[in-house]
């Protein structure tokens, strides 16, 4: 049978993706961290190798096992995600963030195990900072050009409505607020985008106002997504 078309067409570019969440210690034995799965991350590290990319996943906690033939480099917390992607960007084509970061993170880290005291009736109050965006960093790096390549640089976005707003509406204002170049929106509920195998996903482009709808398996939504890169890069 002929090939597709996906086993060349990022033939020769390298492709830096994120995936699964981050963990933000409280203590030796605790932390705060999120749903990720990991699963629409590693579809599209495989997806770009299959097309023929050079690919590097920079991977926190994920529930599956990463593809096998690509460079791993592993983080946990926020702050090594920013910087191992700042490490990994040099001479990257194109940048996908689908890691789910931490927005924050504990103020302090205990380094012995956080006890209750018997007949104290209070419980500690976790205070929080904010994490580095490492998205909206990026993409000023490209623009202050302390960063070389990166032709594309994508992000993800889990959207829900609030009565007033819809997600792509959120995921439209999140484009402009990150200046990525695509942002992947991804409508979340109670049954849909987290730990499932399939996916449903609107793909907002900040060069075009063209909306590319992709769903079915996450391998499915990678593949359309590597497409629309491939696509996109041939124009630049
Ligand atoms: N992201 C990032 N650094 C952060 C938070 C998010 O790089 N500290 C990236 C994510 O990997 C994703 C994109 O930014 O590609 C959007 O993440 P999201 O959490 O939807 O955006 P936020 O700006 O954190 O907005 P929200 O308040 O909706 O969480
Ligand atoms: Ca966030």
């Amino acid at each position: 049978a002929p090939k597709s078309s996906a086993s060349n067409e990022l033939q020769g570019k390298k492709v830096v993706v994120t995936a699964g969440g981050t963990r933000e210690p409280l203590d030796p034995v605790r932390y705060l961290g999120n749903r990720s799965s990991g699963k629409q991350g590693v579809a599209i590290a495989r997806a770009a190798q299959v097309a023929g990319a050079d690919v590097t996943l920079v991977a926190g906690h994920m529930e599956v096992d990463p593809p096998a033939g690509v460079e791993i480099r592993s983080i946990s917390t926020a702050q090594e995600l920013q910087k191992a992607v700042f490490e990994e960007v040099i001479d990257t084509d194109v940048l996908i963030m689908a890691a789910a970061v931490a927005d924050f993170r504990p103020a302090q880290y205990e380094d012995f195990k956080i006890k209750k005291t018997d007949g104290d009736p209070q419980a500690p109050v976790i205070e929080l900072v904010k994490n580095p965006d490492i998205l909206k960093s990026i993409v000023e790096a490209r623009e202050q050009k302390t960063i070389s390549a990166l032709d594309l640089i994508v992000g993800f976005a889990a959207e829900t409505g609030d009565g007033h707003t819809s997600p792509l509406e959120f995921g439209q204002a999140k484009l402009k607020r990150k200046g990525c170049d695509l942002l992947v929106v991804n409508e979340v509920g109670s049954t849909k985008g987290f730990g499932t195998d399939t996916n449903e996903v609107s793909i907002l482009s900040s060069m075009t106002s063209n909306i590319v709808h992709a769903q079915g398996s996450k391998d499915d939504v990678a593949q359309s997504l590597i497409r629309l890169i491939a696509q996109q890069l041939k124009q630049n």
